[in-house]
């Protein structure tokens, strides 16, 4: 739809993707509703975004993880007209697999997997009564990938990507179309001095978040139901789509680097010079 029609309730607005979507999108004339866990950088960013742009930008406190205050949220955007619901938060998980805590595993599916479905749950009947709206998932070429290292946040977007997929076919014949986007690696707060090793270790390219809200806000305009972003990653999605045991033995310098930065202390991972 054309961003001056949008009214848009932005999961992860505070985070680095979703700043950097948010500006885009409110320049491009969509009204937001930003989400996030932190009141004081919510009404900070509504604020700077309403100086610029006009009354553009409200903002609502929830932590994915609560029910309670999920519903609360889906209420809201509900009664202020949500026609768009984009989902970036998220939570980052590196390490082995080995080491994952049981209730880290927890809390990355629950908010990266477990949340946007069931605000997408919460939210559909008042999308499905509108005349045009649309579902952004935020995923990642990790959902379309297994890397090693990243076994539980893949889980995550693989099972996003599913539920996406699923949601799009079953949903075509009504107004509401569901997209989702796959970023590679982005420089924001969400990779680590472990992960940025982890891609300097595999010559792993890190996009900046400009890139990605630029993304965003074309599959806004343009309704694609999926896309990747990044060369070589838009080709290894596209053959490990079709045959997944082709790239096993690709992965050699991935499975190095893992166990590599999992074994050295944070401030060893630093770049040099
Ligand atoms: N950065 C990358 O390399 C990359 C690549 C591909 C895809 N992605 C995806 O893009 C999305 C945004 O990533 P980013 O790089 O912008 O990350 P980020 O800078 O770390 O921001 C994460 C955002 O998610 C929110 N969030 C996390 N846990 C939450 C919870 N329990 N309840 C409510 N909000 C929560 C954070 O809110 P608070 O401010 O309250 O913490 C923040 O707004 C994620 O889904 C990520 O998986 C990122």
């Amino acid at each position: 739809m054309r961003p001056q029609d949008a009214r848009i309730l932005l999961t992860g607005a505070t985070g680095g993707i979703g700043q950097a979507g948010a500006r885009l999108l409110a320049r491009a004339g969509a009204k937001l509703m930003l989400a996030g866990r932190s009141p004081a950088r919510l009404a900070a960013q509504a604020r700077e975004l309403q100086a610029l742009h006009g009354d553009c930008a409200s903002w609502r406190e929830a932590d994915l993880t609560d029910a309670a205050a999920l519903s609360g949220l889906a209420q809201a955007a509900a009664g202020w007209g949500c026609n768009v619901l984009a989902h970036a938060g998220g939570a980052p998980a590196f390490g082995l697999a080995a080491a994952q805590e049981p209730q880290a595993l927890q809390r990355v599916l629950a908010t990266n997997l477990l949340a946007p479905m069931q605000l997408t749950t919460m939210l559909l009947p008042h999308l499905q009564a509108q005349p045009a709206a649309q579902v952004l998932f935020l995923g990642s070429a990790l959902g379309a990938i297994g890397l090693p290292g990243f076994s539980t946040y893949c889980a995550g977007k693989f099972g996003l990507r599913g539920y996406a997929q699923a949601l799009r076919r079953e949903l075509a014949d009504t107004p509401v179309r569901v997209q989702f986007l796959g970023p590679r690696s982005t420089r924001t707060p969400f990779n680590d001095a472990a992960v940025e090793a982890y891609n300097r270790a595999t010559g792993t390219a890190m996009d900046e978040p400009g890139a990605v809200a630029q993304a965003l806000l074309q599959l806004l305009q343009d309704e694609a139901p999926e896309r990747f972003l990044g060369f070589p990653e838009r080709l290894a999605v596209r053959l490990n789509g079709a045959v997944p045991t082709w790239l096993d033995g690709a992965f050699a310098r991935h499975r190095k680097a893992a166990a590599d930065t999992a074994a050295r202390p944070t401030d060893s991972l630093l770049p040099r010079g």
